[in-house]
């Protein structure tokens, strides 16, 4: 069946290039009313000017599409709200939220400034937060509401020099684990995408020809479907180049001692079998993996 996005409002930040650009176009071709966000600064999240934003509105428009440019940095949390409310204004409602802005500051940690850190974080994960605040009540209450993080393969598995980024992008997760539950009695369901492609922001690490076998149109198909009607909740995929594979987050079986033998040792010698994954499982939730540790304490020791 054809995914469509007739009659609904979608956000997506940091809307001027890269990504979020072609979410906000590939949104537009299925019917969808886009807000272009973006601060359109440099990488590294310095300067900004409307520019990139109204250029991405003027090619929706063009084809018959609907979209209104905004030039809100996401850690403005005031300027997120008039975002949000010019939206409503305009449209009525928003439906979807595609948290995609970023930033990058690149440094070992052993030189990364402070400044370095709080300005990552601050883009990602109180951007993030600022706009899912400002549309979660209405969500609630016209209960729908689709959301999508924007993780990454460093907040996952870790990269070299990118010890802000990771930690930022590691934050996307816990929150929407958590959004997920605390959304889903209000059909608003909450996801996360890893992607990997050719922007400017990864323009420097791969060749050209690689590149133009990841554009941004390889990662859009799932972020599409993340916030389509019949999305799931609680997803984590990863899409570039072709490939969507999806992460998880597992606990493996583990063991349980008696009190006599819960010292250091025990762990350490045990360490091999604490660690093997044959039989793990996925725990929905934090209390329910809480449970079954405490149930599986019940097991022979
Ligand atoms: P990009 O640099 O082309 O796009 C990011 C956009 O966010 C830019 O247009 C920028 O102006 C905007 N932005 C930055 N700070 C903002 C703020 N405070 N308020 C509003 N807009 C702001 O990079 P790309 O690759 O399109 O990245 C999109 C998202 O995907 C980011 O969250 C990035 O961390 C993430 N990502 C990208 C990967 C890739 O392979 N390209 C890999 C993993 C994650």
């Amino acid at each position: 069946m054809t995914i469509r996005f007739d009659n609904r409002v979608a956000i997506v930040t940091g809307a001027g290039g890269g990504l979020g650009r072609e979410y906000a176009l590939q949104l537009a071709a299925r019917g969808c009313r886009v807000v272009v966000n973006d601060l359109g600064g440099a990488r590294d999240g310095s300067g900004g000017s409307l520019s990139a934003a109204d250029d991405v509105v003027a090619e929706i428009v063009a084809t018959g599409g609907e979209a209104v440019a905004n030039g809100a940095s996401v850690t403005d949390a005031a300027a997120v709200d008039a975002m949000v409310a010019d939206a409503v204004g305009r449209w009525g409602q928003v439906d979807i939220l595609i948290n995609n802005a970023g930033i990058l500051r690149d440094r070992s940690f052993a030189k990364m400034s402070l400044e370095d850190f709080a300005q990552v974080m601050d883009v990602h994960v109180s951007g993030t937060v600022n706009c899912t605040r400002a549309v979660w009540d209405g969500m609630r209450g016209r209960v729908y509401g689709r959301i999508l993080m924007t993780t990454s393969s460093s907040g996952m598995y870790g990269n070299f020099g990118q010890a802000n980024y990771a930690a930022a992008k590691a934050a996307m997760i816990g929150l929407v684990k958590t959004l997920h539950l605390e959304g889903a009695k209000f059909d608003v369901r909450v996801n996360a995408i890893a992607p990997l492609a050719a922007t400017r922001m990864t323009e420097d690490l791969m060749p050209a020809e690689m590149a133009a076998r990841m554009g941004p149109e390889t990662v859009a198909p799932a972020a599409l479907y993340l916030v389509s009607e019949d999305a799931p909740s609680n997803v984590i995929l990863n899409a570039g180049a072709g490939g969507f594979e999806r992460t998880y987050i597992t606990m493996t079986r583990g063991i349980h001692v008696a009190a006599a033998d819960m010292s250091p040792e025990t762990v350490a010698a045990r360490f091999a079998e604490i660690s093997d994954r044959e039989g793990e499982v996925v725990p929905e939730t934090g209390t329910a993996q809480g449970a079954m540790a405490l149930g599986s304490a019940s097991r022979p020791a």
